[in-house]
Protein backbone atom coordinates (compact mmCIF):
# COMPACT_ATOMS: atom_id res chain seq x y z
CA UNK A 1 0.00 0.00 0.00
CA UNK A 2 1.44 3.60 -0.08
CA UNK A 3 2.31 5.05 2.50
CA UNK A 4 0.35 8.31 3.76
CA UNK A 5 2.81 11.17 2.11
CA UNK A 6 3.04 9.25 -1.37
CA UNK A 7 -0.75 9.79 -1.69
CA UNK A 8 -0.22 13.49 -0.39
CA UNK A 9 2.47 13.83 -2.95
CA UNK A 10 0.21 12.22 -6.09
CA UNK A 11 -2.47 14.89 -5.02
CA UNK A 12 -0.40 17.68 -4.50
CA UNK A 13 1.40 17.07 -8.25
CA UNK A 14 -2.26 16.26 -10.11
CA UNK A 15 -3.58 19.37 -8.45
CA UNK A 16 -0.62 20.91 -9.80
CA UNK A 17 -1.21 19.62 -13.12
CA UNK A 18 -4.94 20.69 -12.91
CA UNK A 19 -3.96 24.46 -11.76
CA UNK A 20 -1.33 24.70 -14.60
CA UNK A 21 -4.02 23.31 -17.22
CA UNK A 22 -6.08 25.73 -15.96
CA UNK A 23 -3.69 28.52 -16.48
CA UNK A 24 -2.99 27.48 -19.44
CA UNK A 25 -6.39 27.75 -20.95
CA UNK A 26 -7.19 30.88 -19.41
CA UNK A 27 -4.73 32.56 -21.35
CA UNK A 28 -5.31 31.61 -24.34
CA UNK A 29 -8.47 32.52 -23.94
CA UNK A 30 -7.51 35.98 -22.32
CA UNK A 31 -4.97 36.45 -24.98
CA UNK A 32 -7.19 36.04 -28.09
CA UNK A 33 -9.65 38.33 -26.38
CA UNK A 34 -6.86 40.85 -26.17
CA UNK A 35 -5.97 40.27 -29.69
CA UNK A 36 -9.47 40.66 -30.55
CA UNK A 37 -9.82 44.19 -29.16
CA UNK A 38 -6.36 45.27 -30.48
CA UNK A 39 -7.64 44.37 -33.95
CA UNK A 40 -10.95 46.48 -33.33
CA UNK A 41 -8.93 49.43 -32.01
CA UNK A 42 -6.51 49.42 -34.52
CA UNK A 43 -9.69 49.16 -38.28
CA UNK A 44 -10.97 52.40 -35.50
CA UNK A 45 -8.08 53.84 -35.12
CA UNK A 46 -7.79 53.49 -39.32
CA UNK A 47 -10.96 54.97 -39.62
CA UNK A 48 -10.18 57.72 -38.19
CA UNK A 49 -7.28 59.06 -39.63
CA UNK A 50 -8.31 57.69 -43.23
CA UNK A 51 -9.27 60.88 -43.99
CA UNK A 52 -6.26 63.19 -44.53
CA UNK A 53 -4.48 61.54 -41.84
CA UNK A 54 -4.48 64.71 -39.12
CA UNK A 55 -5.43 62.97 -36.27
CA UNK A 56 -2.81 63.26 -34.07
CA UNK A 57 -4.41 62.02 -30.93
CA UNK A 58 -2.60 59.62 -28.47
CA UNK A 59 -3.67 55.97 -28.51
CA UNK A 60 -4.95 56.41 -25.05
CA UNK A 61 -5.80 53.47 -23.19
CA UNK A 62 -9.67 52.76 -23.15
CA UNK A 63 -10.30 52.37 -19.81
CA UNK A 64 -10.97 48.93 -19.11
CA UNK A 65 -13.63 49.44 -16.48
CA UNK A 66 -17.48 48.01 -16.45
CA UNK A 67 -18.68 48.12 -20.18
CA UNK A 68 -20.96 50.90 -20.53
CA UNK A 69 -24.35 49.51 -21.50
CA UNK A 70 -25.12 49.80 -24.65
CA UNK A 71 -28.46 50.95 -24.37
CA UNK A 72 -27.16 54.38 -22.37
CA UNK A 73 -27.32 56.79 -25.34
CA UNK A 74 -27.94 59.79 -23.14
CA UNK A 75 -30.86 62.25 -23.13
CA UNK A 76 -32.33 64.92 -25.15
CA UNK A 77 -34.75 67.92 -23.64
CA UNK A 78 -36.61 69.90 -26.25
CA UNK A 79 -39.94 71.52 -26.70
CA UNK A 80 -42.57 71.21 -28.71
CA UNK A 81 -45.72 73.69 -29.59
CA UNK A 82 -48.01 74.39 -32.60
CA UNK A 83 -48.57 78.09 -33.41
CA UNK A 84 -51.99 77.86 -34.58
CA UNK A 85 -52.38 81.31 -36.18
CA UNK A 86 -49.23 80.58 -38.28
CA UNK A 87 -49.73 77.19 -38.74
CA UNK A 88 -46.39 75.67 -37.26
CA UNK A 89 -44.80 73.11 -35.55
CA UNK A 90 -41.96 74.66 -33.36
CA UNK A 91 -39.00 72.73 -32.23
CA UNK A 92 -36.92 74.04 -29.36
CA UNK A 93 -33.93 71.91 -29.10
CA UNK A 94 -33.22 72.64 -25.95
CA UNK A 95 -29.93 70.81 -24.64
CA UNK A 96 -28.76 67.10 -24.23
CA UNK A 97 -27.40 65.26 -20.98
CA UNK A 98 -25.18 62.17 -20.34
CA UNK A 99 -24.11 61.86 -23.87
CA UNK A 100 -21.56 59.01 -24.91
CA UNK A 101 -18.02 59.66 -25.64
CA UNK A 102 -17.41 58.95 -29.06
CA UNK A 103 -13.83 60.22 -29.56
CA UNK A 104 -10.88 59.05 -28.57
CA UNK A 105 -10.26 61.99 -26.21
CA UNK A 106 -13.38 60.65 -23.70
CA UNK A 107 -15.49 63.70 -25.48
CA UNK A 108 -18.27 64.20 -28.52
CA UNK A 109 -18.90 67.49 -30.86
CA UNK A 110 -22.29 67.02 -30.60
CA UNK A 111 -25.34 68.55 -33.16
CA UNK A 112 -28.76 67.72 -33.95
CA UNK A 113 -30.47 67.30 -36.82
CA UNK A 114 -34.28 67.75 -37.12
CA UNK A 115 -36.40 66.57 -39.50
CA UNK A 116 -40.50 65.70 -39.85
CA UNK A 117 -41.35 63.13 -41.40
CA UNK A 118 -42.32 61.78 -43.82
CA UNK A 119 -40.43 64.41 -45.49
CA UNK A 120 -36.74 64.04 -45.58
CA UNK A 121 -36.11 66.66 -47.42
CA UNK A 122 -36.41 69.56 -45.25
CA UNK A 123 -34.34 69.30 -42.35
CA UNK A 124 -32.21 71.49 -39.88
CA UNK A 125 -29.32 71.48 -37.78
CA UNK A 126 -27.99 73.04 -34.22
CA UNK A 127 -24.92 74.62 -34.28
CA UNK A 128 -22.17 71.69 -33.42
CA UNK A 129 -20.92 72.08 -29.51
CA UNK A 130 -17.20 71.48 -29.25
CA UNK A 131 -16.27 68.54 -26.60
CA UNK A 132 -18.78 68.52 -24.48
CA UNK A 133 -21.30 65.38 -23.32
CA UNK A 134 -23.75 68.42 -21.88
CA UNK A 135 -24.50 70.60 -24.72
CA UNK A 136 -26.29 73.09 -24.36
CA UNK A 137 -28.22 74.27 -27.77
CA UNK A 138 -30.58 76.54 -27.01
CA UNK A 139 -32.39 76.31 -30.66
CA UNK A 140 -35.78 76.66 -32.21
CA UNK A 141 -36.94 74.95 -35.77
CA UNK A 142 -40.21 75.92 -37.24
CA UNK A 143 -42.18 73.36 -39.53
CA UNK A 144 -44.70 75.21 -41.72
CA UNK A 145 -47.62 72.15 -41.97
CA UNK A 146 -51.84 72.58 -41.68
CA UNK A 147 -52.49 71.00 -38.42
CA UNK A 148 -54.29 68.68 -40.36
CA UNK A 149 -51.81 66.83 -41.71
CA UNK A 150 -49.44 67.16 -38.52
CA UNK A 151 -51.24 63.89 -37.04
CA UNK A 152 -49.46 61.53 -40.05
CA UNK A 153 -46.27 62.75 -39.26
CA UNK A 154 -42.97 62.01 -37.17
CA UNK A 155 -40.78 64.17 -35.47
CA UNK A 156 -36.85 62.68 -35.40
CA UNK A 157 -34.42 64.87 -33.67
CA UNK A 158 -31.17 62.72 -33.91
CA UNK A 159 -27.92 63.71 -31.72
CA UNK A 160 -24.74 63.61 -34.06
CA UNK A 161 -21.33 63.28 -33.20
CA UNK A 162 -19.27 65.83 -35.63
CA UNK A 163 -16.01 64.26 -36.76
CA UNK A 164 -13.95 66.15 -39.83
CA UNK A 165 -12.52 62.72 -40.91
CA UNK A 166 -14.81 61.05 -41.49
CA UNK A 167 -18.66 60.31 -41.59
CA UNK A 168 -20.36 61.76 -38.50
CA UNK A 169 -21.67 59.38 -36.05
CA UNK A 170 -25.28 59.17 -34.87
CA UNK A 171 -25.16 59.08 -31.27
CA UNK A 172 -29.11 58.05 -31.07
CA UNK A 173 -32.63 59.69 -31.73
CA UNK A 174 -36.03 60.57 -30.31
CA UNK A 175 -39.08 59.72 -32.88
CA UNK A 176 -42.48 61.17 -32.00
CA UNK A 177 -45.31 60.56 -33.77
CA UNK A 178 -47.17 63.67 -33.60
CA UNK A 179 -50.87 61.86 -33.09
CA UNK A 180 -49.48 61.08 -29.65
CA UNK A 181 -49.02 65.08 -28.91
CA UNK A 182 -51.39 66.61 -27.04
CA UNK A 183 -50.89 70.39 -28.89
CA UNK A 184 -53.51 72.39 -26.54
CA UNK A 185 -51.01 73.46 -24.61
CA UNK A 186 -46.39 73.62 -24.96
CA UNK A 187 -44.60 70.89 -24.07
CA UNK A 188 -41.11 70.36 -22.95
CA UNK A 189 -39.42 66.65 -21.92
CA UNK A 190 -36.63 65.23 -21.31
CA UNK A 191 -36.61 61.64 -23.20
CA UNK A 192 -33.78 59.03 -23.63
CA UNK A 193 -32.22 58.69 -27.38
CA UNK A 194 -32.98 55.29 -29.00
CA UNK A 195 -30.59 53.81 -31.54
CA UNK A 196 -30.53 55.75 -34.57
CA UNK A 197 -31.69 53.75 -37.70
CA UNK A 198 -29.78 54.31 -40.85
CA UNK A 199 -30.93 57.05 -42.98
CA UNK A 200 -30.21 54.87 -45.77
CA UNK A 201 -32.53 56.24 -48.28
CA UNK A 202 -31.58 59.66 -48.25
CA UNK A 203 -27.74 59.07 -48.19
CA UNK A 204 -26.28 61.01 -51.07
CA UNK A 205 -22.89 60.39 -50.36
CA UNK A 206 -19.81 62.13 -49.18
CA UNK A 207 -17.46 64.70 -50.25
CA UNK A 208 -14.39 65.97 -49.13
CA UNK A 209 -13.22 69.90 -49.23
CA UNK A 210 -10.50 71.75 -48.03
CA UNK A 211 -10.89 75.42 -47.74
CA UNK A 212 -8.59 77.94 -47.32
CA UNK A 213 -8.67 81.75 -46.90
CA UNK A 214 -5.91 84.62 -47.37
CA UNK A 215 -7.24 87.35 -46.59
CA UNK A 216 -4.04 89.31 -47.77
CA UNK A 217 -4.26 88.02 -50.77
CA UNK A 218 -7.86 87.86 -51.13
CA UNK A 219 -8.02 84.20 -51.91
CA UNK A 220 -10.31 81.68 -51.45
CA UNK A 221 -8.38 78.52 -52.52
CA UNK A 222 -11.24 75.12 -52.66
CA UNK A 223 -9.58 71.90 -52.75
CA UNK A 224 -12.03 69.03 -53.88
CA UNK A 225 -10.43 66.06 -52.26
CA UNK A 226 -12.62 63.12 -52.72
CA UNK A 227 -16.14 61.80 -52.82
CA UNK A 228 -17.63 58.72 -51.25
CA UNK A 229 -20.39 56.45 -51.20
CA UNK A 230 -21.95 58.27 -53.95
CA UNK A 231 -25.90 57.45 -54.85
CA UNK A 232 -25.89 55.22 -58.16
CA UNK A 233 -27.92 57.46 -60.10
CA UNK A 234 -28.17 54.23 -63.42
CA UNK A 235 -29.86 51.55 -62.76
CA UNK A 236 -26.94 49.11 -62.67
CA UNK A 237 -24.12 51.42 -63.38
CA UNK A 238 -21.69 53.14 -61.78
CA UNK A 239 -21.86 56.93 -62.29
CA UNK A 240 -18.91 59.27 -63.84
CA UNK A 241 -19.24 62.16 -61.45
CA UNK A 242 -17.64 65.51 -61.15
CA UNK A 243 -17.68 68.52 -58.88
CA UNK A 244 -19.44 71.85 -60.02
CA UNK A 245 -18.50 74.88 -57.82
CA UNK A 246 -20.06 78.20 -58.25
CA UNK A 247 -19.08 81.02 -56.27
CA UNK A 248 -22.14 83.47 -54.77
CA UNK A 249 -23.20 86.70 -54.04
CA UNK A 250 -26.98 86.94 -52.97
CA UNK A 251 -28.01 84.42 -54.87
CA UNK A 252 -26.10 85.02 -58.29
CA UNK A 253 -23.65 83.18 -59.73
CA UNK A 254 -20.27 85.41 -59.99
CA UNK A 255 -17.84 82.40 -61.25
CA UNK A 256 -18.15 78.53 -62.09
CA UNK A 257 -15.48 76.22 -61.96
CA UNK A 258 -15.45 72.15 -62.20
CA UNK A 259 -13.05 69.28 -61.69
CA UNK A 260 -12.55 66.54 -64.46
CA UNK A 261 -14.55 63.90 -64.68
CA UNK A 262 -14.18 60.41 -63.02
CA UNK A 263 -15.19 57.38 -65.13
CA UNK A 264 -16.92 54.53 -63.62
CA UNK A 265 -16.88 55.06 -59.80
CA UNK A 266 -18.53 56.12 -56.83
CA UNK A 267 -15.67 57.10 -54.73
CA UNK A 268 -14.02 59.54 -57.16
CA UNK A 269 -10.63 60.51 -56.32
CA UNK A 270 -9.59 64.61 -57.34
CA UNK A 271 -7.23 66.56 -55.36
CA UNK A 272 -7.82 69.62 -57.73
CA UNK A 273 -7.48 72.82 -56.71
CA UNK A 274 -9.84 75.99 -57.61
CA UNK A 275 -8.88 79.36 -56.10
CA UNK A 276 -11.16 82.70 -56.74
CA UNK A 277 -10.89 86.24 -55.92
CA UNK A 278 -12.16 87.05 -52.56
CA UNK A 279 -11.81 90.24 -50.36
CA UNK A 280 -11.84 90.50 -46.87
CA UNK A 281 -14.67 92.70 -46.95
CA UNK A 282 -16.58 90.45 -49.37
CA UNK A 283 -15.99 87.05 -47.54
CA UNK A 284 -18.83 87.20 -45.53
CA UNK A 285 -20.82 88.08 -48.30
CA UNK A 286 -20.39 84.94 -50.45
CA UNK A 287 -21.23 81.30 -50.14
CA UNK A 288 -19.64 78.91 -52.16
CA UNK A 289 -22.57 76.50 -53.85
CA UNK A 290 -20.96 72.80 -54.44
CA UNK A 291 -22.99 70.12 -56.64
CA UNK A 292 -21.43 66.55 -57.39
CA UNK A 293 -22.97 65.61 -60.77
CA UNK A 294 -22.99 62.48 -63.04
CA UNK A 295 -21.68 63.18 -66.32
CA UNK A 296 -24.62 62.14 -69.16
CA UNK A 297 -22.90 62.32 -72.70
CA UNK A 298 -26.47 61.91 -74.18
CA UNK A 299 -28.95 63.22 -71.57
CA UNK A 300 -28.60 66.32 -68.92
CA UNK A 301 -26.06 65.74 -66.20
CA UNK A 302 -27.96 64.84 -62.99
CA UNK A 303 -27.09 66.29 -59.90
CA UNK A 304 -25.95 63.88 -57.22
CA UNK A 305 -26.11 65.85 -54.27
CA UNK A 306 -25.20 69.19 -53.15
CA UNK A 307 -23.79 71.86 -50.54
CA UNK A 308 -23.71 75.17 -49.76
CA UNK A 309 -21.11 76.56 -47.73
CA UNK A 310 -20.89 80.21 -46.64
CA UNK A 311 -21.54 82.08 -43.13
CA UNK A 312 -24.83 81.92 -43.79
CA UNK A 313 -25.03 78.50 -44.21
CA UNK A 314 -25.77 76.24 -41.04
CA UNK A 315 -24.90 72.80 -39.21
CA UNK A 316 -21.67 71.39 -40.33
CA UNK A 317 -21.35 73.74 -43.76
CA UNK A 318 -21.23 76.52 -41.04
CA UNK A 319 -18.62 75.41 -39.02
CA UNK A 320 -15.84 74.26 -41.64
CA UNK A 321 -16.55 77.94 -42.81
CA UNK A 322 -16.00 79.23 -39.33
CA UNK A 323 -13.11 77.13 -38.61
CA UNK A 324 -11.51 78.54 -42.18
CA UNK A 325 -11.92 82.17 -41.17
CA UNK A 326 -10.47 81.66 -37.67
CA UNK A 327 -7.21 79.98 -39.37
CA UNK A 328 -6.51 82.39 -42.15
CA UNK A 329 -3.62 81.00 -44.53
CA UNK A 330 -4.34 77.48 -43.28
CA UNK A 331 -6.02 74.69 -44.91
CA UNK A 332 -8.81 73.43 -43.66
CA UNK A 333 -10.24 69.89 -44.43
CA UNK A 334 -13.94 68.47 -43.87
CA UNK A 335 -15.90 66.05 -44.92
CA UNK A 336 -19.45 66.43 -45.70
CA UNK A 337 -22.65 64.91 -46.48
CA UNK A 338 -24.64 65.44 -49.13
CA UNK A 339 -27.51 67.20 -49.17
CA UNK A 340 -30.28 67.23 -52.38
CA UNK A 341 -30.17 69.61 -55.05
CA UNK A 342 -33.51 70.57 -54.26
CA UNK A 343 -33.12 71.53 -50.57
CA UNK A 344 -29.40 73.52 -51.26
CA UNK A 345 -31.51 75.56 -53.86
CA UNK A 346 -34.20 76.41 -51.27
CA UNK A 347 -31.72 77.98 -48.92
CA UNK A 348 -29.93 79.99 -51.69
CA UNK A 349 -33.05 81.13 -52.96
CA UNK A 350 -34.04 82.06 -49.10
CA UNK A 351 -30.84 83.89 -48.71
CA UNK A 352 -31.53 86.24 -52.35
C1 LIG B 1 -47.14 82.39 -33.32
O1 LIG B 1 -48.34 82.92 -32.87
C2 LIG B 1 -48.29 84.21 -32.33
C3 LIG B 1 -49.68 84.63 -31.95
O2 LIG B 1 -50.24 83.72 -31.06
C4 LIG B 1 -47.63 85.18 -33.27
O3 LIG B 1 -47.48 86.45 -32.67
C5 LIG B 1 -46.28 84.64 -33.70
O4 LIG B 1 -45.66 85.51 -34.60
C6 LIG B 1 -46.49 83.30 -34.33
N1 LIG B 1 -45.31 82.76 -34.99
C7 LIG B 1 -44.21 82.22 -34.48
C8 LIG B 1 -43.23 81.68 -35.45
O5 LIG B 1 -44.00 82.14 -33.30
C1 LIG C 1 -31.47 80.82 -25.08
O1 LIG C 1 -31.49 81.77 -26.13
C2 LIG C 1 -32.24 82.94 -25.82
C3 LIG C 1 -32.31 83.81 -27.06
O2 LIG C 1 -31.44 83.45 -28.05
C4 LIG C 1 -31.61 83.65 -24.64
O3 LIG C 1 -32.35 84.78 -24.30
C5 LIG C 1 -31.55 82.68 -23.47
O4 LIG C 1 -30.88 83.28 -22.39
C6 LIG C 1 -30.84 81.40 -23.85
N1 LIG C 1 -30.93 80.46 -22.74
C7 LIG C 1 -29.91 79.73 -22.33
C8 LIG C 1 -30.18 78.80 -21.18
O5 LIG C 1 -28.80 79.79 -22.84
C1 LIG D 1 -2.58 66.59 -54.17
O1 LIG D 1 -2.16 67.64 -55.01
C2 LIG D 1 -1.08 68.37 -54.52
C3 LIG D 1 -0.81 69.57 -55.42
O2 LIG D 1 -1.41 69.43 -56.66
C4 LIG D 1 0.13 67.47 -54.37
O3 LIG D 1 1.22 68.20 -53.87
C5 LIG D 1 -0.23 66.35 -53.42
O4 LIG D 1 0.83 65.44 -53.33
C6 LIG D 1 -1.47 65.61 -53.90
N1 LIG D 1 -1.83 64.66 -52.89
C7 LIG D 1 -2.06 63.40 -53.15
C8 LIG D 1 -2.33 62.54 -51.96
O5 LIG D 1 -2.07 62.95 -54.28
C1 LIG E 1 -28.07 85.70 -44.71
O1 LIG E 1 -29.43 85.53 -44.40
C2 LIG E 1 -30.10 86.73 -44.07
C3 LIG E 1 -31.54 86.40 -43.74
O2 LIG E 1 -31.82 85.05 -43.80
C4 LIG E 1 -30.01 87.74 -45.22
O3 LIG E 1 -30.60 88.95 -44.84
C5 LIG E 1 -28.57 87.94 -45.60
O4 LIG E 1 -28.49 88.77 -46.72
C6 LIG E 1 -27.90 86.61 -45.89
N1 LIG E 1 -26.52 86.80 -46.21
C7 LIG E 1 -25.94 86.19 -47.24
C8 LIG E 1 -24.49 86.38 -47.36
O5 LIG E 1 -26.55 85.51 -48.02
Amino acid sequence: SVPWWGAAALCTLALCVLLSCGLCVWRKCCSRKKKGEDKEKRSDKKKKTDGRGLDDEPEGEMSDLEPREEDQLGRLHFALDYNFTDNMLVVGIIEAAQLPAMDVGGSSDPYVKVFLLPDKKKKFETKVHRKTLEPNFNETFTFKVPYSELGGKTLVMTVYDFDRFSKHDAIGAVKIPMSSVDFSQSLQEWRDLQKAEKEESERLGDVCLSLRFVPTAGKLTVVVLEAKNLKKMDVGGLSDPYVKIHLMQNGKRLKKKKTTIKKNTLNPYYNESFSFEVSCEQIDKVQLAITVLDYDKIGKNDAIGKLLLGSNSTGTEQRHWSDMLANPRRPVAQWHSLKSEEEVNALITKNK
